[in-house]
């Protein structure tokens, strides 16, 4: 296991999101009331910028065509709606996080 830095405890305040990129990876992080979570940035449909869309509760929303992912997990709870119909989207990797003194800390793939 390897934890990067990613970013000061004060820099993400509780109920935000950002997108950060470390070690080439493209990572959404978002404090859930106090709770750090990290998954994916990138939408497993169509690459949507998950850090532009909506946070609602633990889930994000992507702004592209809104298939939701649990900010815990990466799990797709509901695939994109592209007109009438919504699809399905594969699940999105999510990544453990620590709180080390002032330091969010993710850890990634090497
Ligand atoms: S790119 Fe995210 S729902 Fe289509």
């Amino acid at each position: 296991m390897v934890f990067y830095k990613v970013v000061a405890v004060s820099e993400l305040p509780p109920n935000s999101m950002r997108a950060f990129t470390v070690q080439g990876k493209e990572i959404l992080v978002a404090n859930l009331g106090g709770k750090f979570f990290s998954i994916d940035n990138r939408c497993s449909h169509r690459k949507g910028d998950l850090s532009k869309g909506k946070l609602e509760g633990e889930v994000v929303i992507c702004p592209l065509h809104g298939s939701k992912f649990e900010l815990a997990s990466g799990k797709a709870i509901s695939g994109p709606k592209i007109g009438p119909v919504r699809g399905k989207t594969p699940d999105l990797k999510s990544y453990p996080v620590k709180v080390e003194g002032e330091s969010v800390m993710v850890d990634l793939p090497a």
